[in-house]
């Protein structure tokens, strides 16, 4: 890694700038101690320059952002001021559609047996990596509402699904399953939605037969969320669509131990835009200035962040030392400690060799 690696950090909202700050003290140890080329550029983007300045994603910012970032670090956006979301919608739908992210990565993989929620189970049976499409689907944002407010209101929400979206997303999982030599499950509701999700069936049936060395199954997104609590060894690569993905990735992360530890990585393989990398919780504003927010899910994206950029082994160094703080007890509330978030990170950063 010699290219400046310029990071655009977007705090956010609620407890965003809590654990963006230790994300951003794991990105300076790197600089300072592996010398990573790394350079932070900051960005006043959410909810108060939103109530200040009515401003959500300028396009301008959006074009620089595209041209001169290897990759954006987010927090959460929302908050309680703005009931309607419309600043999260601009700047998180800005980033995903906008730069086309289609692949919603979210691996769930649980560092202690402690951490499984399910009796008789251990942390070497939950094990996922979502893979959730991430640009159409329910989230395309077309609809419309007709005599609203009035008790004859018709809301109409259209559920988007192209050949090539549902191609791309599927193609990016098998690759991955073929990668990592994992089994792969598609998850949709094809018995319902017998438009959308025919074309899903039969992209998944043309994708799969290209990749026969790759063991998959299909499930119907239902018994899929009953399985993975009965049974979640059965299950490794996960892909689905947007929205079955964000209540998928939901599920996947509280078996691995709470949207505290969950990481993401929103991209788009072999693309020349920069990823948008984010925990999958959100701003949780009932902890925000607490001091109690979990910090891991945010050093495990800062892992996922350089492993996009070239460097796995300060992935696995980061993942390894998360581990170890929360083997040791040395963590937030959340995982039964009593660390604040400040704490919990510097138990991580003390661990990294
Ligand atoms: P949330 O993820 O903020 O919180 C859900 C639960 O998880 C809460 O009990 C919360 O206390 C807990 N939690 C979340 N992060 C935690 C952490 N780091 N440490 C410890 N506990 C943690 O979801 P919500 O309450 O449904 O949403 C709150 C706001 O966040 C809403 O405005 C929502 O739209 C937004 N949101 C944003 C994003 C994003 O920006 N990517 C993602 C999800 C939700
Ligand atoms: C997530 C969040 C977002 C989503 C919300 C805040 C729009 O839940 O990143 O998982 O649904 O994608
Ligand atoms: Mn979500």
């Amino acid at each position: 890694m010699n290219e400046p690696l310029r990071i655009a950090v977007i705090p956010g909202d609620g407890i965003g700038p809590e654990v963006v700050r230790e994300g951003v003290r794991l990105l300076e140890w790197y600089r300072t101690r592996r010398r990573l080329p790394i350079e932070l550029w900051h960005l006043d983007l959410g909810a108060e320059r939103w109530l200040r300045e009515g401003v959500g994603l300028p396009d301008a910012l959006r074009a620089e952002i595209a041209t001169s970032a290897s990759a954006i670090l987010l927090g959460a956006l929302g908050d309680p001021r703005i009931p309607g979301h419309e600043h999260a919608r601009a700047i998180l739908f800005g980033l995903r559609t906008g730069f086309d992210l289609y692949a919603q990565i979210r691996p769930a993989r649980a560092l202690a047996d402690r951490l499984v929620p399910l009796v008789g189970k251990a942390s070497h049976d939950v094990d996922f990596v979502v893979f959730r499409e991430g640009t159409e689907g329910l989230y395309a944002g077309i609809g419309g509402q007709l005599r609203r407010g009035t008790p004859d209101e018709v809301a109409i929400e259209e559920d988007v699904n192209t050949r090539r979206g549902v191609e791309r997303i599927l193609r990016a999982a098998f690759e991955y399953a073929r990668a990592e030599r994992r089994r792969l499950c598609m998850a949709d509701k094809s018995n319902a939605l017998r438009h959308a999700h025919d074309l899903w069936q039969r992209v998944f049936a043309s994708v799969r037969a290209e990749y026969p060395d790759v063991p998959s199954e299909h499930l119907y997104v239902d018994a899929l969320c009953h399985e993975l609590v009965r049974d979640p060894a059965r299950f490794s690569v996960i892909v689905t669509n947007n929205l079955f993905g964000d209540i998928v990735s939901d599920l996947c992360a509280a078996l691995a131990g709470g949207l505290g530890v969950a990481p993401s990585a929103t991209v788009h393989p072999g693309g020349a835009f920069p990823g948008l990398f984010e925990p999958v919780h959100g701003s949780a504003p009932a902890l925000a200035g607490r001091g109690i927010a979990n910090p891991i899910a945010t050093l495990r994206t800062v892992g996922l962040l350089l492993q996009w950029l070239g460097d796995a082994e300060a992935h696995a160094e980061i993942e390894r030392a998360c581990a170890a703080a929360i083997e040791a007890g040395e963590c937030t509330p959340d995982l039964g400690g009593a660390l604040t978030t400040e704490a919990a990170a510097s138990a991580v950063l003390a661990r990294l060799s």
